[in-house]
């Protein structure tokens, strides 16, 4: 198979600690090189390359490294700049790997998929949960019936300090609303994703948020209701007294309970200890969003990888119109996925 060279734009904390080992991988099914980096800020892309033992070539902007000869781009880069750098990225013909969130709004959004679907190119969207191994694990078995139907789905996670200080230190841009930041666009782009994917589409959903001496929404309570008929609530916060991960899957015929993130415990209805549990240790591994992206990029049909993101921004768009209105809103997914 052909390697495939792409482009990486932004150079910051999820480039350096995942994006650029990912895609240096060599793997027999899958291979990549990383060919160009460009980030605005001095010394950044440098450093990137550095902390990842590799070299290439450092760009001095998005117009230069889309010159260069690349198949693909990686935009890891801050949320409001997904959008234009995707249309740029489409309109000199290379394949996108966007982060989440896939844009700052649905109507962006789908911009981005007319783009992509006319010309021709991959176009996805890095919703990293859904390509966990124990994940993929849980659902298969939410399918299967373990549990029975799902009554009420609950997640609460929460943490001490927002992303500029703790996981990027200064990208203050984390809890800047101009910039699509705050804990919608970084926490519920994943959880809300996962409840609706374990459970279906939500139907309405209603949002109450903090911005807590912040510009954007730093803390927020939704309570969901699901096309099943099931309920949901997720609890989101990162200045809290201590950090927190809790969810909870109900069902008619039992539970799930997560002791930790990457830990699930399946119990019937009327025991109190698990018949099953799921970690990432004990299930078969599955692709990562990238390799993915590569075997995308190598299959014959390159239409529809966008979905999942495309979908992971409904309840986000709805919960921030719900936040800012006081009503319920009622969850837009796109014409053809839903
Ligand atoms: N999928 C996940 O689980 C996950 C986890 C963390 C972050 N993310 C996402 O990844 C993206 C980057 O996050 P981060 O933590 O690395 O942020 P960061 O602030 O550490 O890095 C972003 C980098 O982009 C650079 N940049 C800004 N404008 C640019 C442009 N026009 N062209 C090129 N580079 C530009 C900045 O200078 C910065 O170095 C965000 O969208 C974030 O939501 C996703």
């Amino acid at each position: 198979m052909k390697t495939i060279r792409i482009g990486v734009l932004g150079c910051g904390k999820i480039s350096t600690c995942q994006h650029i080992g990912r895609f240096m991988k060599k793997d027999a099914k899958s291979k990549s090189e990383i060919v160009a980096v460009y980030d605005p800020k001095p010394g950044r892309a440098k450093k990137c390359l550095e902390e990842n033992k590799t070299t290439a070539k450092i760009c001095k902007s998005v117009e230069e490294l889309l010159a260069e000869p690349i198949d693909a781009v990686v935009i890891a880069t801050p949320n409001d700049t997904h959008c234009p750098l995707t249309l740029q990225a489409i309109a000199a013909g290379k394949h996108v790997f966007v982060e989440k969130p896939m844009a700052g709004n649905i109507k962006d959004a789908e911009k981005m998929i007319k783009a992509a679907e006319a010309a021709g190119v991959v176009l996805l969207v890095d919703q990293s949960f859904r390509y966990m191994n124990d994940y993929q694990e849980i659902k298969k078995q939410i399918d299967k019936g373990v549990i029975g139907e799902i009554t009420h789905i609950r997640c609460m996670r929460v943490g001490t300090q927002p992303p500029n200080v703790c996981w990027s230190p200064g990208a203050n841009w984390y809890v800047q609303s101009k910039h699509d930041g705050g804990v919608i666009f970084d926490h519920a782009v994943h959880m809300a994703d996962v409840m609706q994917w374990l459970v279906g589409p939500i139907k309405q959903l209603n949002t109450t948020g903090r911005k807590q001496g912040e510009q954007a929404i730093v803390h927020c309570m939704t309570t969901m209701d699901f096309a099943s008929g099931a309920t949901g609530v997720l609890e989101l916060g990162w200045k809290f007294p201590v950090g927190r991960i809790e969810f909870g899957i109900f069902g008619t015929r039992g539970m799930i309970l997560f002791p930790t993130m990457r830990h699930a415990d399946f119990y019937k209805t009327g025991e109190d200890k698990p018949f099953k549990t799921i970690t990432t240790e004990n299930v078969k591994l599955v692709p990562t969003a990238q390799e993915t992206f590569l075997k995308a990029i190598a299959g014959k049909d390159k239409s529809g990888f966008w979905s999942i993101g495309r979908e992971a921004l409904a309840p986000c768009e709805a919960m921030l119109q719900s936040a800012s209105s006081g009503k319920t809103v009622k969850v837009k997914y796109h014409k053809e996925s839903k």
